[in-house]
């Protein structure tokens, strides 16, 4: 299982860097009134197919993981909602990326929709940096208290 902890911990570095790509490229397209490229509809393929790959890993820790809700369950004594660690990564962290992964996917149908190409870059702008700032409020930064991780 502790593999999958370092799978799920770079990937976030992959998607971090893949979201900020997306939204820039995003951004550009939408204010020069771009025809779609290629190469930004793969984009934002990968990015979506990251997040996807880092939720259902995400799903195996939390349920199967070494305090997953199937392994070893809440302890003794332990109120989910009034203890910081188990409501962070069973209830926070959790809801808070699945949302992230809702939004992402959502931009990045857009490109199917039948409107134009600078609508369609404006819409996977605003959804991509609203999945971006909910991620990074979601993520286990090494500096918070009691649920901090190291990079
Ligand atoms: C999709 C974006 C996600 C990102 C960027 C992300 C990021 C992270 C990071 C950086 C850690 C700390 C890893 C470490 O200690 O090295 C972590 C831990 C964890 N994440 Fe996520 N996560 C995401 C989605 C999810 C989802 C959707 C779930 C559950 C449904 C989830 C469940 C967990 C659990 C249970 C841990 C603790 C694992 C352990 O220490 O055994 N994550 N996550």
């Amino acid at each position: 299982m502790s593999i999958l902890v370092h799978v799920h911990n770079i990937l976030r570095w992959v998607l971090l860097t893949l979201l900020v790509f997306s939204i820039v490229r995003s951004f550009i397209g939408w204010i020069k009134h771009r025809e779609l490229k290629e190469g930004d509809v793969k984009l934002w393929l990968f990015t979506m197919i990251c997040t996807h790959i880092n939720l259902l890993i995400g799903l195996i820790l939390l349920f199967f993981g070494r305090f997953g809700i199937l392994n070893s369950g809440l302890p003794d004594g332990v109120v989910l909602m009034k203890d910081v660690f188990y409501r962070f990564f069973w209830v926070e962290h959790p809801t808070a990326m699945i949302l992230a992964t809702v939004l992402i996917t959502l931009g990045r149908g857009q490109v199917k929709k039948q409107i134009t190409d600078p609508l369609k870059y404006k819409r996977v702008f605003w959804y991509f940096l609203l999945a971006l700032l909910v991620i990074l409020a979601a993520i286990p930064w090494p500096g918070r208290e009691i649920i901090g991780r190291s990079l």
